[in-house]
């Protein structure tokens, strides 16, 4: 097979550029430790049921306009379904699964996390006005995942 010079610089070019740019990818995700952000804390996901606080999930008020709210995302179902939080308030979110992977995805806001079985995953979020946000789960997990949605209720 006949290559025309111009055509093999090119596809030379291309081939080292792309080499090059995965190469400094792998060389900094390797040398920093990079994860995916909201992948830093480890749960057994045999276990969530058992592991506090995922034992009884819920809003925790844990400091003045600060709030933590813990929910397993089991398909098909968020527990708990309805997340009540004040406005104004710095409120952070941990999820996990004990099954498989699921979405959590915030309308109207930038809270959008993928939950994996093993993984706690977190985002903070202030909700400025009082209203209600869907919560749903963006990540098809099974027959009945279009069910899979609870409600944030800002107070
Ligand atoms: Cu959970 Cu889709």
């Amino acid at each position: 097979m006949h290559i025309n010079r111009v055509e093999r610089i090119w596809m030379t070019f291309g081939i080292v550029a792309l080499v090059l740019f995965l190469g400094v990818l792998a060389t900094a995700a390797i040398s920093e430790g990079i994860i995916p952000p909201s992948h830093i804390q480890t749960i057994d996901p045999a276990k969530v049921a058992q592991t506090p606080p995922f034992d009884n999930p819920g809003v925790r008020k844990v400091g003045d306009k600060e709030y933590e709210v813990y929910v397993v995302a089991r398909y098909p179902a968020f527990r708990p379904p309805l997340i009540s939080v004040p406005a104004g308030a710095n409120v952070t979110f941990f999820v996990t699964s004990p099954d498989v992977v699921h979405g959590f995805f915030i309308t109207n806001t930038d809270v959008n996390m993928m939950v994996v079985p093993g993984w706690v995953s977190s985002a903070t979020h202030v909700f400025r006005t009082p209203g209600e946000h869907l919560l749903l789960c963006n990540e098809y997990c099974g027959r009945e995942h279009h069910y899979m949605y609870g409600t944030i209720e800002v107070q």
